[in-house]
Order: structure tokens, then sequence, then C-alpha cells
């Protein structure tokens, strides 16, 4: 193995509790609840297909093309909003530590997220610098469970998609994974992520994981 493609929202950073309060704005606007038992399918999914999931649970139809960019847009103005003041507190426990692990013994890292403002949250964390190649939703067309957005990962890192491991807290992104061909670790619930080779509780276990051994 000779690189890490990690998620963002949920795996670096703990922004996906973000996403969901700006869906659930979104939806008490339109005039319903959208409750947390509805979010895992919300995780890794891109903007317009997340609009789409949260409209579907209110039971709304008949928007427009149109109207949905803007509902979406708006969804994306709360979600900056909430963001603005995140700092270093918000970087998930174990994540330094595991990035400068793996550097140390090697390995090439990467950011493979969906979301068009991944490249901003690093920088506003200072971990940019931190990845050797940063793909991110302003990048790819295609959202996971396509492997797109890792594929292109390994392309710009120069390294064989069988070589990859990739970190992921969504279903669709251990799908996205495996659609490149690539191993993928899971954090989060087993019962969610359980085609992942190995599923971690949470992000300060990855440092005990034996990536040769997946
Ligand atoms: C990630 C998150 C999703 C989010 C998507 C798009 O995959 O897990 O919850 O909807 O990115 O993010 P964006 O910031 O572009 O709206
Ligand atoms: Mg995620």
């Amino acid at each position: 193995m000779r690189a890490v493609i990690f998620d963002l929202d949920g795996v670096v950073v703990n922004t996906a509790k973000y996403h969901y309060l700006g869906w659930k704005k979104l939806a008490k606007e339109l005039g319903f609840d959208f409750d947390i038992s509805h979010n895992e399918r919300l995780k890794g999914v891109s903007r317009m297909e997340s609009l789409n999931i949260v409209l579907e649970v209110g039971g709304i139809t008949g928007y427009s093309e149109e109207e949905k960019q803007k509902l979406a847009d708006r969804k994306n103005r709360y979600y900056l909003e909430m963001i603005e003041s995140i700092d270093g507190s918000e970087i998930l426990p174990g994540i330094p530590e595991f990035l400068e692990k793996l550097k140390n013994k090697g390995y090439q890292t990467a950011l493979g997220s969906a979301s068009k403002s991944g490249r901003m949250i690093l920088e506003k964390l200072g971990l940019d610098s931190k990845f050797d190649v940063i793909v991110d939703g302003n990048l790819v067309e295609r959202p996971k469970p396509d492997p797109e957005v890792f594929v292109k990962a390994a392309q710009l890192l120069g390294v064989p998609c069988e070589e990859c491991i990739v970190v992921e807290d969504a279903q669709a992104g251990v799908q996205a994974a495996h659609a490149g061909g690539m191993k993928c670790i899971g954090i989060g619930d087993e019962r969610i992520l359980g085609e992942a080779e190995k599923v971690v509780s949470d992000t300060e276990e990855l440092n005990r994981v034996d990536l040769e051994r997946l």
C-alpha cells in the first residue's frame, strides 16, 4: 500500500453536523422536520443529490431545476455561515497524528471529498499542507458512489488504485472506494459500513490499524 485517501466531512473534520444543520434549517423553512434518522443518507453525496433526498423526505415535489438550485444555494449559505468560525478544535481526534505517522512511514496522502468547500476548509484549518493532493467537489462531476473523486486523487498522486486505501464515514464512500478498486477503512457504525475491509468506531482508532493487513 502506498497512499491513503481521506474523505473530509466526518473523517478529517467535524463538519458533517453542519451539513445536517443546514439541511434541517432549510427543511424547517419549507414546513417539515428533517430529523437525524434520515441524515445517514446525506453523507458523502453531492449537494444537489442531498437536496433531492431532503425534498423526498418532506414529500415535496414539483420544484423546477432553477428553484432547486436556489434551495441548494440557500442551504450552502447556511452551511458557510456555520463554518465561518470553525477552528482547529473541529479537527477530529487522532487525525493530525495519523497524518504524521503516514508521512513518516512513506505513504502519500490525498483528500477525496465531494464538497466544493473541501480545499477552503483545509486551508482554514492549516491542514492543506498535510496532503500531497487535494481533490474536492470543484474537480469532479460524478458524485460518490461513483469512484471518480478517488480515482482522480490516485492519478494525481501517481499511485495505482489497488495501492490506495480510502478512509470514509459514508456508505456511498465505501462503495465508491470499492468501485475504484481500492481498499476502505470505515469510520462509524459497522452495521452501516460493514462492506469496508475494516471498520473503526472513531478516528482516534485509525492509529491502531495495520494498513498492510487490510
Ligand atoms: C460531502 C458531505 C455531504 C455534502 C457534500 C457536498 O460529501 O458528506 O454531506 O453534501 O460533501 O458538499 P458541499 O459543501 O459541496 O455542499
Ligand atoms: Mg464524509
